[in-house]
């Protein structure tokens, strides 16, 4: 803990709940997630002192290097990407128990010498460490590791608890989902799979649990008696990076609509489970998840950025990416109406948009609340009085704010709207830690709650299926935008009148 943070009541009563010995596995450890996230979120929890006490690393992957070798590469990703400035104290402590098997996931030598590894450090500490296999590889592979981890005997251990991660993507398709699922669970119990989504590791995704089931205010008005509309925007300024071979072949609606934005709506849309225990609340979302009504194509829009500015300088063209196809029909935007059918939700329209290269980065859930019935104030400036708005902020700014009407000082009356704010950084002085750090804590602890089940995950795939179908059909058209702009004019024919988007 930091020293500002002692002492600091704030802080007081954050759970340091205790972990039984660990030995994690990451397959594809040498890859881009690994280093930039998974091994500076390891380092993180050492650093807080939050690993079981007794904790081992094996990366496994193709590169045919050494044990220290790779220390040192994942010395050099820690020091790169860690949050905080790396105690070498812990780095080094940490980087003794790290091994490195190198080898293809389909080789059954690997599991081999994996399973020699485990055991060896058993012996060495006389106890039966928990499992956790991390599977950030190539989707393809997830079938084959779980399958290989199956016939060498490594999906149980004895005393020891085995369980594995499943990075994303959870299939392309429905029946992909499907099949992926069938597979792994031919192998594991689903409660021994921890499919992720980061974003339910963000802090401030959690936060519109306790925002909701925390405060008796906002219950009687959560529903279709007082709420308009409600837009969900995952907005970001960066392009594709050197990841076109993956993001070709997967588009704005599966790269995000299909897990981090229905992962927002369903926890704003839940009912408020019986119990905060993995199931009750993975049951409540999932109910939301069935509630949505099939999703008009005419109701959804696809598009791609044209050469602009973003980041602060002139950016190229989607086809002009390196490593883009010239035919690429792949969406960087997309946006879509859907409507959550149930007692609760029915009637209100639900406005998402996701896109790459608009013009900033923002994660928000805005709620629109319906307008006052009457208005007093008509005479004389009533144009300022707008229905109140809640906004959820995700990223950055984190926090949440409403809009309330308030008089302009002055002899006339007239009214604007002013924010009540809550800003996540002020009130609470301890910095967030990334979503990596919970979401490996809590599959080491075997808290599945922040991840998705094998139900959900197909009920996720149930909505998003028939939009590709129809996408795939050419309905509607891929359109464009310019990079940097907030996006296609079309997404503003997705509105009801009276409906605005937010600015980006
Ligand atoms: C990932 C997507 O799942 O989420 C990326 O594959 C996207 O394309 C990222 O950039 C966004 O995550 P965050 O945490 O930066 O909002």
């Amino acid at each position: 803990m930091a020293v500002a943070e002692r002492g600091n009541p704030l802080v007081e009563g954050l759970e340091r709940l205790p972990i039984h010995p660990t030995s994690m596995v990451i397959f594809g450890g040498t890859g881009d997630l690994a280093h930039r996230k998974l091994l500076p979120a390891i380092y993180n929890i050492a650093h807080e002192g939050a690993l079981p006490e007794r904790f081992n690393l094996i990366a496994v992957s193709r590169s045919d290097i050494a044990h220290d070798d790779y220390r040192a590469m994942a010395r050099e990703s820690i020091e790169k990407y860690s949050r905080r400035t790396p105690d070498p104290q812990v780095l080094n402590k940490l980087l003794e128990q790290v091994r490195y098997v190198p080898g293809t996931f389909d080789d059954d030598s690997v599991y081999e010498r994996l399973d020699e590894q485990l055991k060896e450090f058993d012996k060495e500490a006389g106890i039966a460490f928990n499992r956790l296999f991390y599977l950030s590889t190539a989707p393809t592979f997830f079938p084959v590791i779980v399958g290989k981890l199956g016939d060498h005997g490594l999906s149980r251990h004895g005393e020891g608890e085995v369980r594995a991660v499943i990075e994303k993507p959870f299939g392309t398709r429905l029946a992909e989902a499907l099949e992926l699922n069938r597979q792994v669970l031919s192998v594991l119990d689903e409660s021994q799979v921890f499919r992720i989504d980061h974003y339910l590791g963000k802090e401030t995704v959690q936060n519109m649990l306790a925002f909701r089931f925390a405060n008796g205010m906002f219950e009687p008005i959560w529903n279709r008696n007082y709420i308009d509309y409600v837009q969900i925007t995952a907005a970001e300024d960066l392009g594709i990076g050197s990841r076109a071979g993956y993001y070709d072949t997967s588009g704005a609606l599966r790269d995000l609509v299909q897990n981090h934005m229905l992962q927002l709506l369903t926890l704003l849309c839940m009912e408020p489970p019986v119990t905060f225990t993995a199931d009750d609340v993975r049951d409540e979302k999932v109910k939301v998840l069935h509630s949505i009504k099939p999703v008009d194509p005419d109701c959804t829009v696809r598009a791609r950025y044209t050469a602009g500015m973003a980041e602060g300088k002139e950016v190229p063209a989607y086809l002009e990416e390196e490593g883009v196809p010239q035919d690429s029909q792949t969406e960087t935007y997309a946006a879509l109406r859907l409507e959550v059918d149930n007692w609760r939700w029915a009637g209100i329209p639900i406005y998402m948009r996701t896109g790459k290269r608009v013009a900033r980065k923002v994660t928000e859930i805005a709620i629109t609340l319906k307008p006052v019935p009457h208005l007093a104030f008509e005479s004389e400036g009533s144009i300022g009085v707008q229905p109140n708005q809640l906004v959820l902020t995700m990223q950055p700014n984190e926090g949440v704010a409403l809009s309330l009407g308030a008089k302009i000082p002055g002899t006339r009356m007239r009214i604007r709207p002013v924010n009540m704010e809550f800003l996540y950084g002020t009130a609470f002085l301890s910095q967030s830690p990334e979503a990596y750090e919970r979401l490996i804590l809590d599959a080491m602890r075997g808290d599945a709650t922040l991840f998705t089940r094998d139900d959900e995950v197909e009920a996720q795939w149930r909505v998003i299926d028939p939009i590709l179908e129809a996408w795939s059909k050419g309905s509607p058209p891929l359109v464009e935008y310019t990079a940097g702009s907030a996006g296609p004019e079309e997404a503003n024919k997705l509105l009801e009148p009276g409906h605005r988007w937010r600015a980006i």
